[in-house]
């Protein structure tokens, strides 16, 4: 133990730290209040902003005025306040807006499930049982409804753009058919069959989900003579036979969900069908510190954990898949390319 004081800057850099909270509550505030959509592109007055959200002034100014640490909206040098690059994707309307991941990440059962992380780290398992009496989607499903709204625009936020990249990765010469796996209210599927127009696709995911598929998967949709929705659970069944099957960001969950889920896709594939397994990895990120707390996150709520390369593949190998290679779709997301093992 040395005898030296700690920097001023070190010990001032813990103290914000610890008020992480303070910060993302800030975020959550000013979305759901939407501060960032009332501000227009020029400089305006709080007294104005607070008219237009019906706050008190007062209060709304040292939100903002805590934002600003942030690079989240910036105060002129006459008393107004403007948005910045940060600000303006907690609009609603923004290209690739994060307002619905903000909530998602600030959502109130999350403030319940973070100060268990030392017992889910003691025990190894989730605290949503123990919590709230219920696996985390069940409660999602059945208690917060909310909650899973906001969950599923969230989803459906972040797939825009993954759905894009994904789109322009995937080579699918020889394939005429393809399902997504928990593939939430559709977005790949339908940029696939956007750009594919003889392709043929399968969404499965939770019942409530797949009702809330989007439009152009639906009946009368653009691509509904060449779409099929699928409720139910993967864990437990998987129906389809296809050339491609895509299970994206969902086996982050417990390894046991994982193992029954890979072994439903080999058990309804034909030998020799193509299996792309998309994850962000705790071992290639651009930026760890969202991964990493997405891995806790996913530790407290489904007892899971962000993979590295070696943990999926050999969950893959051992479901009777034969990985052939891992790739960039973009910098946050890799896929796994497989083969149903003959
Ligand atoms: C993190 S989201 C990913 C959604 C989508 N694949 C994407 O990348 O945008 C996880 C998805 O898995 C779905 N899911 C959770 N449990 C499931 C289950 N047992 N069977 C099928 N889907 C499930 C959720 O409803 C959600 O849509």
């Amino acid at each position: 133990m040395t005898s030296a004081p700690p920097s001023p800057q070190a010990a001032m850099r813990l103290r914000e730290l610890v008020f992480g909270a303070a910060c993302a509550a800030a975020v959550r505030a000013a979305a759901r209040l939407g501060v960032a959509d009332a501000l227009g592109d020029t400089p305006t007055s709080v007294t104005d902003l607070a008219a237009a959200l019906d706050t008190e002034p007062r209060p709304l100014r040292r939100l903002m005025r805590a934002l600003t640490c942030y690079g989240i909206f910036a105060e002129t040098t006459d008393d107004r306040f403007e948005h910045t690059e940060m600000s303006r994707l907690l609009r609603e309307d923004a290209p690739n807006s994060l307002r619905y991941i903000s909530l998602w990440c600030t959502e109130p059962w999350t403030w319940e499930a973070w100060p268990k992380l030392d017992e889910a780290v003691r025990s190894g398992r989730n605290v949503f049982p123990d919590l709230f009496g219920k696996e985390f989607f069940d409660y999602l499903h059945s208690d917060a409804s909310d909650s899973a709204k906001v969950f599923d625009k969230a989803m459906t936020a972040s797939s825009r753009q993954s759905a894009h990249d994904l789109a322009e990765y995937l080579d699918l010469t020889g394939v005429d058919s393809v399902v997504d796996i928990g593939g939430g209210q559709g977005h790949v599927l339908a940029s696939l069959l956007e750009k594919h127009p003889a392709l043929h696709g399968t969404l499965l995911d939770l019942p409530k989900v797949v009702a809330g598929a989007e439009p152009r998967l639906q009946d009368g949709g653009a691509f509904s003579a060449r779409a099929r929705l699928v409720p139910g659970d993967c864990r437990v069944e998987i129906p389809v036979r296809a050339d491609l099957y895509i299970i994206k960001n969902i086996l982050e969950w417990d390894d046991e969900s994982t193992r029954r889920t890979l072994a439903n896709v080999v058990a309804a594939a034909r030998p020799g069908a193509r299996v792309v397994v998309v994850e962000n990895l705790v071992d290639d990120s651009p930026s760890m510190r969202f991964t990493t707390a997405m891995d806790l996150m996913l530790l407290l709520n489904v007892g899971g954990a962000k993979h590295s390369k070696e943990s999926m593949v050999r969950l893959m190998e051992d479901a009777g898949l034969d990985v052939e290679g891992v790739h960039l779709v973009n910098p946050y997301l890799h896929a796994f390319e497989a083969t149903v093992r003959g």
